[in-house]
Parts: structure tokens; sequence; C-alpha cells
């Protein structure tokens, strides 16, 4: 069975807050770790650029949050967990993307008319101080997605809309120029609480009311002694129904901790007490995250490395698909179209697959173009079958085995002839 490919993106943006841990991170680490799926990670820096001008900010931003990820337990040797503008593949693929979509389908983008609702009714040109990054956020997010063939796109239900455009786009790709693209599909944790802030309200960075995951314990103590609560005085029961500080302890305790805590409140609970409970509570599952953060935070250099390490790993992927993309818009050397024309008329001087046996008595495969050049080459195998299963499924399914098949290849020498001769095989001539 094929794994799940799941992917997700993290726009660098802003300081991840308890919101963000609650609500995407923990149940992310979480399900990253299952055995049945393949979980793409990245910081969606170029992302940021629409949201901010501010270099400092997007730097800064890039480091907590990858130190953030890293902290609370995601392990970068089993997902792939990288930075978007290390993957030049994906500006190109998104340019790719965008001379199929059409400029009505960004029009109706949630994020792009609220700009628009916004300035009509402050009576200002529709488009004022709307930027081309804005209006084009979808595609490139439509690049982010395609790019690695995710089937689930893990989001928050804003972003529900840009995982339809970006299955809109694809369809769009693979009617034009043939089947490249999976159609992902967005995966909304329904159980996943949103959590309030300090004011009661949706936690939440435009309403300046989060708690930071990782504030020092003293700072931590300080945020949440100003959480809103009622006026009532120790001694009068406490209604858990829309009380902030409750659903806060509820999303860290267990239930039998929080049947406790809903019982004190029927006892008349003082707030300030109840207060110090949910700190402890709380601080009792960041203090060990909190101890890595702040290590990770003192060697950007460690991050950097982690980082570009994802880089290669998600490069291998995007680098031969790309290959294969730009064969199939027409974007090819220019010799190579003459190749392809002949080797129409003679059937047999195309891409060739041979098995044979190496004298340390490992089955290998290779693909040879018509000149015998090789293009793609294995490395051992114990068994023939094997061998021949691995070479079977790179000729039915193309790049997409390639990659799946990695660890038992070696990197291709030239992974666009690589692309067009797989496209050979694929589509019989004639
Ligand atoms: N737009 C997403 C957000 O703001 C971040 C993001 C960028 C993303 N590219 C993505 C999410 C690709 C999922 C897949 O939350």
């Amino acid at each position: 069975m094929q794994p799940v490919r799941v992917l997700t993106g993290i726009t660098t943006s802003g300081t991840p807050h308890l919101g963000n841990y609650v609500g995407a991170i923990r149940p992310t680490v979480r399900a990253s770790r299952l055995a049945d799926v393949e979980s793409f990670y990245f910081l969606a820096d170029y992302h940021a650029l629409i949201k901010t001008g501010d270099p400092a900010r997007v730097q800064r931003s890039t480091l907590e949050i990858a130190a953030t990820w890293l902290a609370c337990g995601l392990d970068p040797e089993k997902v792939t967990f990288y930075r978007q503008s290390d993957i030049p593949e994906i500006p190109e693929l998104c340019w790719l993307l965008t001379c199929v979509t059409g400029k009505g389908l960004l029009n109706r983008a949630h994020a792009y008319k609220a700009s628009v609702d916004k300035n009509t009714a402050a009576g200002t040109e529709p488009d004022d101080g709307v930027t081309a990054g804005l209006f084009m956020y979808p595609v490139l997010m439509a690049a982010d997605i395609l790019m690695f063939n995710a089937h689930q796109v893990p989001v928050g239900r804003d972003q529900v809309q840009h995982i339809e455009m970006a299955r809109d786009i694809a369809s769009s790709f693979n009617h034009l120029y043939g089947e490249h693209f999976t159609l992902p599909e967005a995966a909304i944790e329904a159980h996943v609480a949103t959590l309030p802030g300090l004011d009661g309200r949706k936690m939440s960075k435009s309403y300046d009311n989060t708690i930071p995951l990782f504030v020092p314990r003293e700072q931590l103590r300080k945020l949440i002694m100003g959480i809103v609560t009622d006026s009532r005085l120790p001694g009068e029961p406490k209604s858990t129904d829309g009380s902030a500080l409750f659903q806060l302890y509820q999303a860290f305790a267990t239930e039998a901790e929080t049947a406790d805590l809903a019982r004190a409140y029927a006892d008349g609970i003082a707030w300030g007490e109840a207060k110090e409970r949910l700190f402890e509570r709380l601080d009792r599952e960041i203090a060990p995250m909190r101890a890595v953060y702040d290590e990770l935070m003192k060697d950007p250099g460690r991050i950097e490395a982690v980082l570009k390490a994802g880089a290669a790993k998600a490069r291998a992927t995007a680098t031969p698909f790309t290959a294969r993309l730009r064969h199939a818009v027409g974007l090819r050397p220019l010799d190579q179209v003459a190749e392809v024309r002949k080797t129409k008329g003679a059937k047999a001087a195309g891409p060739v697959f041979k098995q044979y046996r190496e004298s340390d008595g490992r089955f290998h495969f290779k693909l040879t173009d018509a000149k015998g050049t090789v293009l793609l080459q294995s490395r051992g195998f114990e068994a023939p079958r094997d061998a021949a299963q691995a070479m079977a499924r790179i000729q039915a399914e193309g790049l997409a085995a390639v990659a799946a098949l990695q660890d038992r290849l070696e990197p291709s020498p030239d992974p666009a002839a690589l692309a067009s001769a797989l496209d050979a095989l694929a589509t019989p001539a004639g």
C-alpha cells in the first residue's frame, strides 16, 4: 500500500501561540508519527512576504517556528521538514500553474474579496493596497501542494477554499497536459477546539489576545493571571460555560483533571486559584519543550542545517518532477524534440530497461536511451523478483515511482532526459 502523503505549510509571519499549539502543532506532530503516512511540513516564507514587508520579522519568525516544531517533537528524520524558499522548483511550478489558472477563479478568493469589499465600503478603489502577491496567494499555495502530490492537506477552515482552488488548478493542468497531479483534499480536524484568547475571543494574532507558547515561565504566569473572568467572588459557584480559563485548561488536561476543575468551579473556587491551577497544568506540558526550544534558539546554525537537509530531501522529489512538468508543457531541450520524433518512427530505438546481475551476485536494472546512455540505474537487490518489481513499477508509474524508490536507485545523471524517456515509455509510439 502506498502511504498517504500529508502536507501542510505554516506562514512565517508570527510567533507561535497556545492556539497554534493546540489547534495545529500538537495534533500534527502526533499524526506525523503514524507509520502509514508520509508527511511534508514546510515554512511558507514566500507566503510571509505577502503578509509583511518586515525582513527582520520574516527571519525571526522562520527561526521561531522551525524551533517550535522541532521542540514539540517533529522528527525531521521521519518527515520532510523544509523551508519553501529553499525549493526553487516551487516558484517555477507556481508560474506553470499561473498559466492555467483563470483570473476569475482568483477574483473569487475570500481573502482577496475581503480586501475589495473593505475598499468598496471605504469608498476607495477596489484594488487599493492589494498586491499581486495577495491576488496570487492561492496559486503559490497550489504549487506547494501539487509539487509533492499530497493527498491530504490539514488546514484550518479559513484555508479550505484554497485547497479547492488547488484541485481546480490541478485539474486544469491535467486536462491540458496529461495526468501529472494528484487532486488534494483538505483535512479538517473536526474535534480540535479553537482556543479562546486572553479576552475570551478566539485566540488570534489579529485580536492581539494571544499567549505565546514559549514565553519564560514567569511571564506565562503573568499572562494567565490576566485572562478575563467574571466578577464572582471566592465561594460563589462559577459556570464553566463560556469560561475561557476552563476551556484553556480542558485543552491540556485529562478528562479526570477537567472534571475535577468543574467540581471546583461549582464549589466556588477563587479565580486566582483557578488561574494558578491552569498555569501549573500548562507549564507541566510546556516546560520540557521550552527547554529544548531555548537551546535551539541559541543555535540557529543547527536549525539551518536541519532545514537544508530537509530541502535536499524535498528536492529529490521536486527536481525530477519539475523536469517532467517542464517537458510536459513544452519547455524542452531543442535536440530532444527531434530525438523523440525519430524514435516515434522506429519503435525499437526508444529507451529500454535491462535487468542484469553484478559480479557481487546482486540484481540490478538500468534504463538507457536509444544511444545506450544510462539514464537511471538501480542499486543492488537481493532477489531478482524485487528488482523486476521495482523496474515494472517505474515503467508503469514513471517519475512518481522513481521518487518513491529513490533509496533503491542511484541519482539520475540527467533528470530531464529521464523524464522524457519515462514519458516516451508511458505513451506508446504512434
Ligand atoms: N496559507 C496557509 C496558512 O496561512 C499556509 C500555507 C502555505 C499552506 N502554503 C500551504 C498550508 C500549503 C497548506 C498547504 O495557514
